[in-house]
């Protein structure tokens, strides 16, 4: 394993790529509304990229699971879809759905990544707890991402929060460092790893946490489509990703203002 370290000016480019993220996210989540298809969604998200000068991480990216490369800038996962669900014209949102938005760009030589988790109309109460337990337990992650901890506390901090909260994390998809690359060295399970390396963190280091958790049961399973991961038990998932920089004064966000 090797954890490539960034000096401040690559941290600067990361930077860029990760508030273009940001704003496609945001902008995408306000488009997000009952009657919108995924395909509108990717179609804007391309144009937005597009028009910053930047390159669709995902388009074209080889996943060996799939055992091919992905033909889309977005993955839009709705329900109880977990993550790689494909932008279709035919998958309109409704009220009550949620929907997983994940993303990634290459500017300038240097990538960002982030997913969120937005509902769409009124959801219920447990599915607005599972969103809020999620996005908890990657602020708390997050704040982890400091010198001198070590990996497993980034981990460990997502996993037990979930757990603490009766929901449960999907062991088969898991963060990553990310830099010049997508997806690097450390993989950042959302749970603690014991097979794993457990490295110190260091200062240069960017790792994308991405929980992944499950109102039901942890286990998932990859459609015909070869690509979106569903629950097992039909439960709803929700997703939350930040690209997160260990520096001097502790966790920088890159992937948020
Ligand atoms: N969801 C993955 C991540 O956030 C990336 C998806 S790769 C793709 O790291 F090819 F499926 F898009
Ligand atoms: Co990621």
């Amino acid at each position: 394993m090797m954890i490539i370290r960034k000096t401040a000016a690559e941290l600067e480019r990361m930077r860029r790529s990760g508030l273009l993220v940001h704003e496609i996210l945001r902008k995408l989540a306000e488009m997000a509304v009952e009657g919108t298809s995924t395909l509108e969604l990717e179609t804007a998200a391309c144009q937005m990229m597009a028009d910053a000068g930047a390159k669709p991480a995902f388009k074209g990216y080889f996943v060996q699971a799939a055992g091919e490369r992905y033909r889309y800038a977005l993955c839009t996962s709705i329900n109880d879809e977990i993550i790689h669900g494909i932008p279709s014209p035919k998958r309109l949102l409704k009220k009550g759905d949620i929907l997983k938005i994940d993303t990634g760009v290459e500017l300038n030589g240097y990538y960002g990544d982030s997913a969120v988790t937005v509902a769409i109309g009124e959801v219920g109460e447990e599915t607005r707890r599972l969103m809020r337990v999620t996005q908890e337990s990657l602020e708390m992650a997050i704040d982890k991402v400091r010198a001198g901890n070590r990996l497993f506390d980034v981990c460990g901090t997502v996993e037990r929060h979930v757990v603490a909260n009766g929901f449960s994390i999907v062991r088969e998809f898991v963060g990553h460092g990310i830099g010049t690359k997508l997806h690097e060295d450390p993989q950042v399970p959302n749970y603690v790893d014991r097979r794993n390396e457990n490295p110190r963190l260091k200062e240069g280091m960017v790792l994308a946490i991405e929980p992944m958790v499950n109102a039901g049961g942890p286990d998932s399973q990859v459609l015909g489509d070869k690509w979106t991961a569903v629950t097992k038990d039909g439960s709803r998932s929700a997703h939350f990703e930040h690209c997160v920089a260990v520096t001097e004064n502790g966790p920088w966000v890159l992937t948020r203002p």
